[in-house]
């Protein structure tokens, strides 16, 4: 077996990537297509549907001109990078690749055949990835004969400006694959957090309470959205409160990541959805792209209640629950302690990463809010980490 590990370590190196075949011209295909292309690579999109694929490349024209009006490109790259990009719909190109990105419809079957197919015309060198949010590395994978060279490669929306990208090897991806798909994903500008696969990786898990928090302290009757978001932006300096956020990512979007990740968790309650943004997505209440969310967008918001100690409770109480969560994904080896911060910051826009908050809050605060919250609710969902835990035990910082 060391032989075989030293052999495929060469094997996969001596590769240098240059030409990426995306799959899926939806929204993260079409971005992940630009980004690359606009980084050098030679780049194809392809899509089943060719109504996608020409919607996808007008968007691409579309963002590229708008760089170009700028003065972000000149007209010579604009051409370039235009002339780095195929739209095709056949799979056939995918034999050029050394890489391949999927980012189709979320689910395990479809993807499956895809990666089926694409493995029948890639080379032995081409490195697979899937763009999932949601789905297991490990899963996605079962479908290869050659699962070392396959793992996750998360971007954010929009893929062309969202700085984080999570890289997950599954469990039997070849080390050096994570090496080559870290290098490609740094050559496109990007910053990469290493993550295990586990559910919601590192952003879509630690920033649940940001969300589940929120709708808990509104459905008890604590404050109104406009209230919440107020102490969110203007106490913790995030550039969205929390429902103004879910109105924008849209409660369908959002409301689903929150369940596939408390199912995937065994329905552990601290990821336990809210009823609250059930019913908005049931009766299609999406937020700003259906004109009423949270918020209805056709009228005036109103204004917080204008009470300084309530807003203190309300940041206090999400930003233990985050920093909570934060511990969790340490504890539990998700990711390094300067990864699940970078996380935050490059993918979701916080200000702080939590850990570092954290330090400046200070530890034992943070500590006597979570265990002020599970002595009067007595819910498992308030349990603080151990591993915040021993920070506070340590009176130093562990890392
Ligand atoms: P989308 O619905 O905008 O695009 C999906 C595209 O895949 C469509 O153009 C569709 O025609 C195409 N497609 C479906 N089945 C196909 C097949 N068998 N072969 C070729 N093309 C096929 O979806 P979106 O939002 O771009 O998501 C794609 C993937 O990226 C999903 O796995 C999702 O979980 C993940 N993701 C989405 C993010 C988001 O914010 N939308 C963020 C990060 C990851």
């Amino acid at each position: 077996p060391g032989f075989l590990r030293e052999t495929k370590t060469k094997f996969y190196r001596k590769v240098m990537t240059k030409r990426i075949f995306v799959v899926g011209a939806g929204t993260m295909g079409a971005g992940i297509a630009q980004l690359a292309a606009q980084n050098g690579f030679e780049t194809w999109l392809y899509d089943l549907s060719v109504d996608q694929l020409s919607k996808a490349q007008a968007g691409i024209n579309k963002s590229l001109t708008t760089l170009l009006e700028k003065g972000k490109i000149d007209a010579t790259s604009y051409e370039a990078i235009l002339g780095r990009i195929q739209f095709v719909n056949h799979l056939d190109a995918a034999q050029h690749a050394d890489l391949v990105i999927e980012a189709i419809v979320e689910n395990l079957t479809v993807k499956h055949e895809v990666f089926k197919a694409l493995e029948g015309l890639v080379s032995p060198t081409c490195i697979l990835a899937s763009n999932t949010s949601s789905l297991s590395i490990a899963s996605i994978s079962s479908a290869l004969k050659q699962p070392e060279r396959f793992l996750g490669i998360h971007f954010f929306n929009p893929a062309t400006l969202m700085p984080l990208v999570e890289i997950i090897p599954s469990v039997l991806t070849h080390e050096a694959v994570v090496a080559q798909a870290q290098e490609i994903i740094l050559a496109m500008g990007k910053t990469v957090a290493l993550c295990k696969d586990t559910p919601g990786f590192i952003v879509n898990r630690v920033a649940r309470p940001f969300y589940g928090e929120a709708l808990r302290i509104y459905e008890e009757g604590l404050a109104d959205f406009v209230t919440i978001d107020y102490a969110m932006t203007s106490i913790g300096g995030f550039k969205m409160g929390p429902f103004e956020l879910m109105d924008y990512i849209g409660n369908d979007v959002n409301y689903t990541v929150t369940e596939t990740v408390f199912e995937a968790f065994y329905y552990d309650p601290r990821f336990k959805p809210s009823f609250t943004q059930k019913r908005l997505k049931e009766a299609g209440l999406y937020g700003r792209k259906t004109g009423r969310g949270f918020y209805d967008y056709s009228m005036d918001r109103g204004n917080p209640t204008p009470d300084e100690a309530l807003h203190q409770v309300i940041f206090k109480r999400i930003i233990a629950m985050l920093i909570n969560e934060a511990y969790d994904a340490v504890l539990m080896q998700v990711a390094s302690p300067s990864d699940v911060d970078l996380a935050m910051m490059k993918g979701v826009n916080y200000p702080k990463g939590l850990l570092a908050w954290s330090e400046e809050i200070g530890p034992s605060e943070i500590l006597a809010q979570l265990n002020s919250l599970y002595e009067r609710y007595g819910e498992d969902r308030y349990r603080p980490n151990a591993l915040l835990k021993d920070r506070v035990n340590a009176g130093k910082p562990l890392w």
